[in-house]
C-alpha cells in the first residue's frame, strides 16, 4: 500500500518550536500523499513534500538555512528513484528556494550524479530554475544567530543535537527535511534538503546530498533520508547502513535503531532516520532528544505528526 514520511530535523528542538515542526511536516506529508492518492510517482511525492518544507522557514532547508561562517547560505540536496537506482543531488549551491527540484533535474538532465557550488548555479540557469535572491532565503531568526554565533568561539554545532535541550540563546536552529515514499506501482524514492548547519566553513558539505550518507532508495530493501548532524551520518554511510541491517533480516524498525546505536557508538553520532519498507511499513527513529516527522497512508487515517521523546519504538506502522 502507497504512503509517504516525512521529517522536519532530528534535534533538540524546544517546546516553543514544536507546534510549527509539526504543522510545517502535516502540511507536506499531506501534499505527498495526495499526489501518491492521485497515482503518482514516489518521486514526485517525495520531491513536492520536501518542496514544501523547503518553503517553509522553520525550516533549515530553502527559505531559513542557516548561515555559514561568511554570512552566506549554501545548501545541500539529493533525490533518488529506487526503482533505477538513480540519484540527482547538489552542493554548496546559493540562491535556489528548491534545491530539491535542482538535484533532481541533475539525475534527469545530466550524465552526472552531483553539482556544486558555482556548476550547480550555473546548470539551474540552464533548465530554466530562477535564482532567487539571498534576501528572499535568509529569515530575521538566522541573521541573528549568526551575529551571535560569530562571537562565540566555542560553538561546535554537534551540540544542537545532543540532550540536554539547550537553552543558549542560539537554541532555535531548525534541521534538514526529507521524505521516502512508496507509490502504486511498488516504486520508492527518498529525497534529503538543508542549509547545512550553523557557523559551517564556506565550501562545507555535509551528508545529506551525499548518496547512501543523506539517503538512499532501491525498490527491494526500502527508501531512507537521514537528518541531524552530517559529519558522523557521513563517516557511518548512515542511509544505506539501515538498508543493509535490512538485507540481513532486521525488521525495519530493529535495522534504524541499530544503524543509529552503531552511529553513536563508534562515531558519537547524533541523528535519525525515516524509512518506508517495500511491504509499506514506515519507520522513524532517533537518538537525539526530539524528532519531528508525518506520515500519510491512504484510507482514511490522515496524516500523524509527531515529535517524540526518546521512547523506543518511536513509529512503525503498516
Ligand atoms: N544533516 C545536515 C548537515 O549536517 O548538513
Amino acid at each position: 500500500m502507497e504512503g509517504i514520511i516525512v521529517h522536519g530535523g532530528a534535534w533538540a528542538i524546544p517546546d516553543r518550536m514544536v507546534e510549527a515542526h509539526l504543522e510545517g511536516c502535516r502540511a507536506a506529508a499531506e501534499e505527498g500523499g495526495r499526489i501518491l492518492e492521485g497515482g503518482g510517482t514516489a518521486m514526485d511525492a517525495v520531491e513536492a513534500a520536501v518542496r514544501v518544507m523547503e518553503e517553509d522557514s522553520t525550516f533549515d532547508a530553502g527559505r531559513g538555512s542557516f548561515l555559514n561562517r561568511e554570512g552566506v547560505i549554501e545548501m545541500d540536496a539529493i533525490i533518488m528513484d529506487g526503482s533505477v537506482l538513480k540519484a540527482g543531488s547538489v552542493a554548496a549551491v546559493r540562491n535556489i528556494l528548491h534545491p530539491v527540484t535542482l538535484a533532481r533535474k541533475v539525475m534527469e538532465h545530466t550524465d552526472h550524479v552531483m553539482l556544486v557550488g558555482e556548476g550547480a548555479n550555473i546548470f539551474a540557469a540552464e533548465v530554466g530554475i530562477e535564482a532567487t535572491p539571498e534576501e528572499e532565503l535568509l529569515v530575521g531568526r538566522e541573521l541573528e544567530r549568526w551575529k551571535v554565533l560569530r562571537q562565540d568561539p566555542k560553538f561546535r554545532a554537534r551540540v544542537i543535537f545532543e540532550p540536554p535541550r539547550s537553552t543558549h540563546s542560539w537554541d532555535t536552529p531548525g534541521d534538514t527535511v526529507g521524505a521516502a515514499a512508496l507509490d502504486m506501482n511498488g516504486d520508492m524514492a527518498a529525497a534529503t534538503s538543508t542549509g547545512g548547519t550553523p557557523k559551517k566553513r564556506m565550501g562545507r558539505v555535509g551528508d545529506s546530498p551525499l548518496v547512501g550518507a543523506g539517503a538512499y532508495a532501491d525498490n527491494l530493501t526500502g527508501a531512507v533520508s537521514a537528518t541531524g548532524w552530517g559529519e558522523p551520518i557521513i563517516l557511518s554511510c548512515l542511509s544505506r547502513r539501515v538498508l543493509e541491517f535490512i538485507e540481513r533480516g532486521m525488521a525495519p524498525s530493529a535495522a534504524a535503531g541499530a544503524a543509529l546505536g552503531e552511529m553513536l557508538d563508534r562515531h558519537e553520532g547524533r541523528g535519525g532516520v525515516i524509512l518506508v519498507a517495500p511491504d509499506g511499513t514506515m519507520t522513524a527513529d532517533f537518538n537525539t532528544p526530539r524528532m519531528a516527522y508525518a506520515v500519510w497512508r491512504p484510507g482514511g487515517e490522515g496524516v500523524m505528526a509527531l515529535i517524540d521523546e526518546p521512547t523506543r519504538p518511536r513509529l512503525a506502522t503498516r
